[in-house]
């Protein structure tokens, strides 16, 4: 089994990717394979709705996207980490997990996810929340922690003194080995995918 573990910072080595980090070390600790994916610092362009992706399985734009979209066919599990970017998630992740998820949604249904974020003070619900809305919309199963998954810290070194911070991100590596194993042992046992209805899709005036 792996899990995903994605760095929405534009910091290859910050505090995301320290608390990515600490998650990873549970998860290995639980015999869970671990990939930490940074998705850079060069621009990413947002979504344009061409809806092109629902055909091909793959963005037209052919980047850190489509690479991280082969990956996640494979994977059994994810952490989306972010830096809170004016009270919400960085540009960069936003940009990155709508074009993620828009049309690819079978990469990643009936997958447990998690988003964690780290702030120097505020804003760490709200991007939390956000992050979030894109796993309960793909059928995913999203883990918990003994708090909302957040660290505090301006850079790393203050980052590594949230104690709070980084029990939460162990209890969520810890949490998340479970439920892969329990996925896993369903799976083993013939549990089946629960059954889909052709899908409704209605809006406000038809
Ligand atoms: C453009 C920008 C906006 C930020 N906005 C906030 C904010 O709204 N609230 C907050 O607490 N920290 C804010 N910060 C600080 C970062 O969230 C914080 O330093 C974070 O832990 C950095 O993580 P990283 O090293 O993984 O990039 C902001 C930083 C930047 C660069």
């Amino acid at each position: 089994m792996k899990v995903l573990l994605v760095n929405g910072s534009p910091h290859k080595d910050g505090v995301t990717n320290l608390a990515l980090e600490e998650v990873s070390k549970m998860l290995s600790k639980n015999g869970i394979d671990t990939e930490i994916f940074w998705i850079g610092n060069k621009a990413i362009s947002g979504c344009i709705g061409c809806g092109a992706c629902f055909k091909t399985k793959r963005c037209f734009i052919n980047d850190k996207v489509n690479e991280f979209v082969s990956k996640a066919e494979a994977a059994d599990g994810f952490v989306f980490g972010t830096p809170v970017h004016y009270a919400g998630p960085s540009g960069f992740i936003k940009s990155f997990m709508d074009r993620c998820f828009y049309g690819k949604g079978y990469a990643f249904e009936y997958k447990p996810a998690v988003s964690i974020v780290s702030c120097r003070r505020g804003g760490a619900a709200t991007t939390f929340d956000d992050l979030n809305k894109y796993f309960t919309i793909s059928n995913m199963i999203v883990v918990g922690s003994q708090y909302w998954n957040q660290i505090h810290g301006n850079n790393k070194e203050e980052a590594i003194k949230d104690e709070e911070g980084l029990q939460t991100m162990r209890t969520l590596g810890n949490n998340m080995a479970w439920i892969l194993k329990c996925i896993e042992k369903g799976k083993q046992d013939g549990v089946q995918y629960p059954e889909k209805e052709k899908r409704i899709s209605t809006n406000f005036i038809r």
